[in-house]
């Protein structure tokens, strides 16, 4: 019985000393997106940053589809009143205007590579 007190205490060193590299990352294992050009020429994207974030991979499928599909051009924002034409490179990149900088920033920091540029030109940028 009287060595109870030494074995708390010792298996609470070694829960800790164990779990250290947790304790210690708290706060800085979070995923860091890596610096993203900023956007000069509007305050808004076509939707809230959030949204893009998640969406914007079925966002130009839809695009494309709608296009190519329905010859329908034009997209009406959810969250302001502008109409923007259907368009990766006449509208993404209008804004987005350095895909290095931007899209392929932040796509080379979780490896993915999206085929799109063997069709679409990225019109000022340096091809690859
Ligand atoms: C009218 C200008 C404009 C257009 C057009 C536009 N964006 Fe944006 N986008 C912005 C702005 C402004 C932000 C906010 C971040 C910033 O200031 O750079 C943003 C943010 C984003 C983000 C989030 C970036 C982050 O910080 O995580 C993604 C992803 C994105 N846009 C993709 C797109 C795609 C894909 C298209 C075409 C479907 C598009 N954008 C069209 C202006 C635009
Ligand atoms: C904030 C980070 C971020 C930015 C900025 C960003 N993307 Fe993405 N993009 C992603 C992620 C993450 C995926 C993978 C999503 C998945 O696999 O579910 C992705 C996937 C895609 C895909 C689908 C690729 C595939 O093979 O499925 C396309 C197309 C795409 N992005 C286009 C763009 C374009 C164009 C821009 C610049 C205008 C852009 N993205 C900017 C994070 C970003
Ligand atoms: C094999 C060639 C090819 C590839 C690869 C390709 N596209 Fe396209 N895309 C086209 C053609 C052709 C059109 C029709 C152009 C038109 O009608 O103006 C088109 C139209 C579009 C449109 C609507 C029109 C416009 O100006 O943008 C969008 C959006 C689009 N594609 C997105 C994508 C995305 C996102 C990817 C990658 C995931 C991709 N495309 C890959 C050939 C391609």
């Amino acid at each position: 019985m009287y060595h109870k007190s030494k074995i708390l205490t010792g298996l609470a060193v070694f829960i800790i000393f164990m779990t250290y590299p947790f304790w210690n990352n708290i706060g800085s294992a979070a995923y860091v997106r890596p610096e993203l050009e900023k956007v000069k020429k509007a305050k808004e994207c076509v939707e809230s940053v959030e949204f893009m974030r998640a969406e914007h991979m079925s966002m130009l499928n839809e695009w494309r589809d709608e296009v190519v599909r329905d010859a329908s051009h034009e997209y009406h924002s959810t969250v302001n009143n502008s109409v923007y034409q259907k368009s990766l490179t006449k509208t993404c990149m209008d804004c987005h205007e350095n895909k290095d900088k931007f899209c392929d920033k932040c796509h080379d920091s979780v490896a993915v590579d999206p085929y799109c540029w063997d069709c679409h030109v990225d019109p000022k940028g340096v091809q690859k």
